[in-house]
């Protein structure tokens, strides 16, 4: 097996690489899992999907699918000392297996080139606040400009990923995790302190209680749709990156511990980030029903108005958006990292041309989302803009067929006995029972009625 680049925190045990130990292991997810996903897609669903209702239900997935879910990942990660195609290969030859393990591995294929689109906004923005630009990025319109100017938006996105591609080909990696990693308790502290003026603002009230008080009248299927959806992206599951990082964790690495750990951090950023933009939507816009529906665009529209609020707020947009750009870069680099290894692995080809190849596809495939509000905005799949529609292709339809691939092998195939054996050889696994309850029952089920709900309404079929 190859070192899959994870230097810094990796030894060589076996032929595979393994961490150093468990803390390199939880900076390690942690790093992937927070991410845009904790401060640009979360806010925004929550905001659209009804508030503190969405927060509730999020939470609620957290603790009990989204543990459920790493805690297998993880351990058949550490069980195979395979990435997915490999480790669904192991326990069988057939098409099921083969369907399973790639689904897993193209998910991050397909994320990462929208990602890197949202990372060219984010590094447009830092730009702009670089050159001065606060009063002009908080105006209402200044997003929608930008998004439409098709040579901008596609010259940014050609910038954040010629970063990312820069940073697996030229080994800097490591240099750039380390980095984060210190940029990461920087991100905190700023992300609490913006949270506090948004939060102190006249009429902000009304947005904290709306983000934060569940209203059953706010509740759709959709809430559950999209929170299910947030939870598998922001954790990184269900999209092969787990099996990945398990296959390089040892014996002694407590998996049922370290989950909790990178549970709670990351959903504290996701929540953190919600209040910073929720109630600053209520204090800049009047809780306007259609910011709260802005969707994609509402951290570009939010935050800066709350920078120019501020006064001096050109140091504070600067600083905002180096972090941001910083946590969008590391889990840029380990989406396209994952994919690139599932290419090694599996074609066997050498690593220049697995990057070549995953550069080509993301180019391709990211420059219609990035066109997909200037020149190709004519093109609306399911009425969905590209990105859009990317991002519920993954999020809503494959990665629940992904997870309930990992639920399908765990149950029927490798069976609970043996993942609680696995988990058991380093942890006390106290949370066995809701462990076994969420893969037996609770997930499968569920699953298949939230696939089915949200086919059938991006279809047209049932209105939610
Ligand atoms: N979890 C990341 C985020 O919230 C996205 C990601 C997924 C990154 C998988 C790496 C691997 O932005």
């Amino acid at each position: 097996m190859k070192d899959h680049g994870r230097d810094e925190i990796l030894r060589h045990r076996n032929g595979r690489s393994t961490f150093s130990g468990r803390i390199g292991y939880v900076l390690a997810v942690a790093g992937s899992a927070v991410g845009l996903g904790n401060i640009w897609r979360f806010p925004y669903l929550a905001a659209k999907y009804g508030g503190g209702i969405f927060l509730m239900v999020y939470l609620i997935l957290v603790v009990t699918f989204g543990y459920a879910l790493i805690v297998s990942e993880t351990a058949l990660g550490r069980m195979t000392k395979k990435s997915p195609v490999g480790a669904f290969g192991m326990f069988g030859k057939g098409l099921p297996f083969k369907l399973g393990g790639w689904i897993n591995a193209v998910i991050p294929m397909l994320i990462v080139p929208y990602y890197c689109v949202i990372g060219g906004w984010v590094t447009k923005y830092l730009f702009e606040y670089l050159r001065g630009n606060t009063a002009a990025l908080a105006e209402d319109v200044y997003f929608a400009g930008f998004t439409s100017s098709s040579l901008q938006v596609e010259f940014w996105f050609a910038v954040f990923s010629a970063a990312v591609v820069w940073v697996i080909m030229a080994g800097v990696k490591q240099g750039v995790e380390r980095m984060a990693k210190i940029m990461m308790p920087v991100l905190v502290v700023l992300a609490v302190l913006v949270a506090v003026y948004s939060m102190t603002r006249p009429g902000a009230g009304a947005g904290i209680r709306y983000f934060l008080i569940p209203n059953f009248k706010n509740f759709s299927i959709m809430t559950v749709v999209a929170a299910m959806g947030q939870m598998f992206y922001s954790l990184s599951i269900a999209m092969g990156v787990l099996y990945t990082f398990g296959s390089y964790i040892r014996e002694d690495v407590d998996i049922e511990h370290s989950t909790a750990q990178v549970e709670v951090f990351d959903t504290a950023i996701a929540v953190l980030a919600g209040l910073m933009i929720i109630p600053a939507v209520f204090a800049f816009s009047g809780g306007d029903a259609e910011t709260l529906q802005a969707g994609p665009a509402l951290m570009f529209i939010t935050i800066p108005k709350v920078f120019a609020n501020m006064g001096s707020g050109t140091m504070a947009g600067v600083l905002f958006f180096l972090l941001v750009l910083f946590a969008a870069l590391t889990s840029a680099v380990s989406l396209m990292e994952t994919s690139v290894s599932t290419f090694e692995d599996q074609m066997g080809w050498g690593r220049m041309k697995c990057c070549a190849v995953m550069t080509g596809i993301m180019l391709i495939l990211g420059s219609f989302s990035a066109l997909g509000f200037g020149i190709l905005d004519f093109i609306k799949i399911f009425g969905l803009s590209i990105l859009d529609f990317f991002d519920f292709l993954t999020n809503s339809v494959m990665m629940p067929l992904a997870a309930l691939a990992t639920c399908i092998l765990v149950v029927r195939v490798v069976g609970l006995d043996k993942i609680e054996t696995e988990v058991c050889q380093s942890s006390k696994f106290k949370r066995k029972g809701v462990y076994r309850f969420v893969m037996k029952y609770l997930a499968p089920v569920f699953i298949l009625v939230i696939l089915i709900s949200s086919i059938a309404n991006v279809l047209g079929l049932i209105n939610m």
